[in-house]
């Protein structure tokens, strides 16, 4: 009887701590979507302007500006030591900073910059997202 009672008692603290174990690993890090929900607000800011025309230089390099910084937080929050991974977060920040190099000042400048940005995201989300 007491033998399982015992075993009883294993058993109910052994799940206890497994469901502990388990929500402190869903919150574990919540970096790697801030970083990418970041980047996707500038992102979203931009292709705003695009639609209703103000392609007003100052904006534009603002937010190019704010995805170029934010480019720099995903390989040390993401932790995927694999080389293709950090190869295709080089290309954002290498398209970010070409792109920033003569900041778009009208519409047509920010649709190419955008594509080529936007492009350095799909190619990462093709693979790992
Ligand atoms: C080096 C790889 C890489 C690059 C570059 C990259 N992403 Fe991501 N992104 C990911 C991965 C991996 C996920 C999935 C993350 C997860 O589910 O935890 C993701 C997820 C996302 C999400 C969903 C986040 C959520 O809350 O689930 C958005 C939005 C996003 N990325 C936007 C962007 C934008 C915009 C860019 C370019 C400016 C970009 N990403 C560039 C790897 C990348």
């Amino acid at each position: 009887m007491r033998v399982a009672l015992m075993i009883l008692l294993g058993l109910v603290v052994g799940i206890i701590g497994t469901a502990k174990v388990m929500s402190a690993l869903a919150a574990r890090n919540p970096m790697p979507k801030a970083v990418m929900q970041t980047m996707d607000y500038h992102m979203d800011a931009l292709s705003q302007a695009l639609k209703t025309k103000p392609c007003d230089a100052a904006g534009i390099r603002h937010h190019l500006e704010r995805v170029q910084s934010t480019a720099t937080d995903i390989v040390p929050t993401f932790g995927i030591p694999d080389q293709p991974f950090t190869d295709a977060a080089h290309l954002l920040q290498t398209r970010v900073q070409q792109a920033l190099q003569s900041p778009p000042a009208d519409c047509p400048a920010l649709a190419q910059a955008m594509k080529s940005v936007g492009g350095a995201c799909k190619s990462c989300h093709d693979k790992y997202r």
